[in-house]
């Protein structure tokens, strides 16, 4: 037998194939297969309205908020839920405690969250100490009654992201079988799957072979691919090696945030024009939505993933870096352009 077709999961609600159709999360139509991946202190509000407007994405998930910060009102965790006209809208929480979740996913639930997402995979120390993140992966039972309690506070549907297992024999046991099943019985509608362990933070490789036995797993609700898809190929690959539902992207997008338009229109060629800009694009967004320092400081962190892998984008991130004003990140990106046409 070979691998599952594309788009073959299934799970009664998954038809039709990849990358270009629909598919639900529970009640929410999501556009397309493509999803954006929550990453720390860049998903944020000016980092999603830029994705969506570079086009492609069918679904974007906010970065990790803890569900701590959020029921004590800290002023950060609240504005990360700052979110206008963006549909549909995932977002993502954190923590250990299920009375703190399911307070966490009402807030989401009231600031408009689409969906409320729980992570299950961060491997940050500061996070895992707390019994968050991918330390859920340690206790199953206490997971589901994280879940659980999520379920039952909000009307929207809960989906959670979650790493192979939290070290090599977790993962060597299949012990990631036992939660996709769990969530089944509490009502989680999708699940987004980053199959490296705890253990591996972000070395090695995402073994794929976790995805696809997942979506053999046949749950009701649809798995969501994610891990080291950095070209429209590889995304391609995923989904004819795992028979995944969705494909959810994250490095690859901030190496190239024309990844999600490369996957739906074959031939799009990403010139430098085009990278540059995205980071004015980029840029002016920030200074919209945010305080000219925190602009800078974020172009500075972001724009620096744009050019990865770019002839001198090893020293436009050096000038980036010593950018301490609007001006100097323009002249930065002249030099930028004028390196690339001599
Ligand atoms: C800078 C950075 C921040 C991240 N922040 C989050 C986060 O807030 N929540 C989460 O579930 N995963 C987070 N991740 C993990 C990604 O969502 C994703 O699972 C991982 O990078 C693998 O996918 P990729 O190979 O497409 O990047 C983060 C990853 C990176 C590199």
């Amino acid at each position: 037998m070979g691998r599952p077709i594309a788009g073959s999961q299934e799970a009664g609600v998954i038809s039709g194939g990849f990358p270009h159709n629909p598919f639900r999360i529970g009640p929410i139509e999501v556009p397309n297969r493509l999803v954006m991946a929550p990453l720390h202190e860049i998903t944020d509000q000016p980092f999603r309205k830029f994705i969506r407007e570079i086009g492609g994405v069918g679904l974007v998930v906010s970065e990790m908020i803890s569900s701590e910060a959020l029921i004590r009102h800290a002023v950060k965790a609240e504005k990360m839920m700052a979110a206008t006209g963006e549909r549909p809208l995932s977002m993502q929480i954190s923590g250990g405690r299920p009375e703190a979740l399911a307070e966490g996913a009402r807030l989401c639930e009231a600031a408009g969250a689409d969906l409320v997402d729980l992570n299950m995979g961060c491997p940050a120390s500061n996070v895992t100490k707390g019994g968050a993140g991918s330390a859920l992966l340690k206790d199953l039972r206490l997971a589901e009654r994280c879940v659980t309690s999520m379920v039952k506070a909000v009307q929207v549907p809960v989906t959670v992201k979650m790493r192979a297992g939290w070290d090599a024999s977790q993962k060597e046991r299949g012990e990631f079988l036992d939660f996709l099943r769990m969530f089944e019985a509490v009502g989680v509608q999708a699940l987004a799957i980053h199959p490296r362990t705890r253990a591996q933070q972000y070395e090695g490789h995402a073994d794929w072979s976790i995805i696809a036995r997942a979506v053999e797993a046949g749950t009701t609700y649809p798995i969501i691919g994610n891990g080291d898809v950095n070209t429209a190929d590889d995304a391609f690959r995923m989904v004819a090696e795992t028979g995944c539902a969705a494909v959810m992207i994250g490095r690859g997008a901030l190496m190239n945030p024309y990844l999600f338009r490369q996957i739906l229109e074959p031939g799009l060629a990403v010139t430098l024009d085009l990278r540059v800009a995205a980071i004015l694009r980029l840029f002016r967004i920030l200074q919209e939505l945010l305080e000219p320092q925190e602009a800078l400081h974020k172009i500075k962190k972001i724009g620096a993933w744009f050019t990865k892998g770019v002839p001198g984008g090893h020293a436009f991130r050096h000038n980036l870096h010593a950018c301490d004003d609007a001006e100097a990140l323009l002249r930065a990106i002249e030099a930028l352009r004028e390196q690339n046409v001599a």
